[in-house]
């Protein structure tokens, strides 16, 4: 595949007053045409040590019928797949079709709630009530937010619903599987992987008759999938638990205090998606949930001020403590800005949001977790409004340095609810690098593919899913991550707009 010179010059990606952010609402439109695997431009040096295949799940439809969905959340999902090898590159993108989506399509109306979509058509009735309490409420699984390769299987994650599989060499879905049996109903958007003990942990929240629980999973590199544990939450029905993390003998939790209230157990009942009614409440608290790997009874748990662990980046244990990387949130701002897609959002109701948010929204910190004294403690890592942080995965439940995260610039804030910058935080010194993509450019979720014979933590290169609203379509940067400063060194080209995506994977050549 012929490589051309990459147009982009230092000059065009430094910091400009002239830089815009108003082409956006690409990111927040359906996508026009599915593909197979098919050759991609390639602009400028890709490097031929780069081999794997990059996944970004994320929303693909923003309609059902002609009603525009109410949350991304509860948009049908679009797995891209980008093959790359020996400098080239071939991509496919295909909606994942659920067997929500199918009997919609089949009986071309709404049959189901989503999370925040309201389905009018539903009547409350026995056998619904039955199914909420429950917990088996007929919400659609979207399969639209993350994925992971789990022995050669690719799995579409959507943390509310069962696991969707998808055929690896055509993207095309396969339908829902609990892994032999195991996984008892939902499955987190955010397995961690332990490489200690060659294992990815998982979880789900799911109600069992009058209870809400973590159910947690173990899914070794070989062998079946198995249960570790289950834990009880204190309160019913919890709103949300999106991501956990692991070191090499602890998984961490925080629960946020989302409560959704009896009295409003009927609207959801007839049809209202839950998110609508569920509720940040102060005063619960949030609670911390420590579970040793080796000894999963033995639970450490107690309440902390109110916050929701978004995403996290990394934790590792130091001096019998446990430290804790993650965007952090004082309410659900972060769900607020990029969720509701009904109708494209004014600029000034974009500018008005961020006029309202806390100081503290989605920013990075850390929490040093004390397990003798039951205590937690907080600093700021990085003060910006931010997310999808990464790391060299290589470091995952160890002590690191670099970070890898997007973020609003003020200017790009007030004018979209998307990302503008790549930041490369230093987690040591505080130092931090910012690459401003420029005018109209928007990156995803930026992964860290290590090089070849690497000797130093960030040797190796970012890849990074970017809308460029200038021209309405998609490419994937790869960046030099000891030099992002100087922009891509290359750009793999798609020939048409993408919906924003959540999260991204990367799946090594053998
Ligand atoms: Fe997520």
């Amino acid at each position: 595949m012929k490589q051309q010179k990459l147009e982009n010059s230092v000059a065009n990606i430094n910091p400009s007053p002239h830089i815009t952010h108003k082409r956006w609402h690409g990111l927040a439109q359906s996508i026009e045409q599915e593909h197979d695997f098919q050759d991609l431009r390639i602009e400028g040096n890709l490097p031929k040590e780069i081999n794997g295949t990059f996944y970004q799940n994320g929303p693909g439809l923003f309609e059902r019928e002609d009603d525009r969905y109410s949350h991304a959340f509860d948009c049908d999902g679009l797995m891209r797949a980008i093959k790359i090898q020996d400098g080239c590159a071939k991509g496919a993108a295909k909606i994942i079709e659920s067997a929500g989506l199918l009997a919609e399509r089949q009986a071309g109306k709404t049959l189901m709630s989503g999370i925040e979509t309201t389905c009018y058509g539903l009547k409350p009735s026995f056998n619904r009530i039955k199914a909420f309490a429950t917990g088996k409420v007929d919400t659609k699984n979207n399969a639209n937010t993350s994925m992971m390769v789990w022995q050669d299987r690719l799995l579409a994650l959507y943390e509310a619903s069962p696991i969707t599989e998808l055929n690896p060499q055509t993207l095309e879905s396969m339908g829902e599987t609990t892994l032999g049996g195991v996984i008892k109903s939902a499955f987190t958007a955010h397995p961690h992987w332990v490489s200690e003990r060659k294992t990815a942990f998982g979880f789900g929240v799911d109600l069992e008759g009058l209870k809400t629980v973590l159910n947690i999973y173990e899914l070794p590199s070989s062998g079946p999938c198995k249960v570790l544990t289950q834990v009880p939450l204190k309160w019913r029905p919890v709103g949300y638990v999106h991501d956990f993390i692991a070191t090499p003998n602890y998984l961490v939790f925080f629960i946020p205090p989302l409560h959704l209230p009896t009295s409003k157990l009927y609207k959801v009942v007839k049809g209202d998606g839950n998110f609508t009614h569920i509720e940040w409440r102060e005063s619960l608290g949030s609670e911390v949930i420590i579970i040793p790997i080796d000894n999963p009874e033995n639970v450490t748990r107690f309440k902390c001020e109110p916050f929701i662990g978004i995403h996290f980046a990394n934790a590792y244990e130091e001096n019998g403590k446990i430290i804790t990387d993650f965007t952090y949130g004082p309410d659900t701002v972060l769900y607020d800005s990029v969720g509701p897609t009904p109708t494209l959002p004014t600029q000034r109701a974009i500018k008005n949001r961020y006029l309202k948010r806390k100081a503290d929204s989605s920013v990075m910190k850390r929490a040093t977790i004390d397990l003798q004294s039951s205590s937690i403690e907080f600093s700021t890592l990085w003060n910006s409004f931010c997310e999808f942080p990464k790391i060299n995965p290589g470091l995952q439940g160890s002590d690191y340095q670099f970070m890898y995260l997007v973020q609003q610039s003020k200017n790009c804030a007030q004018t979209t609810p998307y990302f503008s910058d790549i930041v490369k935080l230093n987690t040591k010194t505080g130092d931090a690098v910012t690459l401003e993509l420029g005018s109209e450019l928007y990156p995803g979720e930026p992964l860290f593919i290590r090089k070849q014979d690497a000797s130093q933590e960030d040797e190796g290169y970012l890849l990074c899913m970017v809308y460029d609203g200038n021209i309405n379509k998609n490419h994937i940067a790869v960046i030099d991550a000891q030099d992002i400063q100087s922009g891509p060194i290359a750009k793999i080209h798609f020939d048409q707009a993408m919906p924003f995506g959540f999260h991204c994977f990367w799946h090594p050549a053998k």
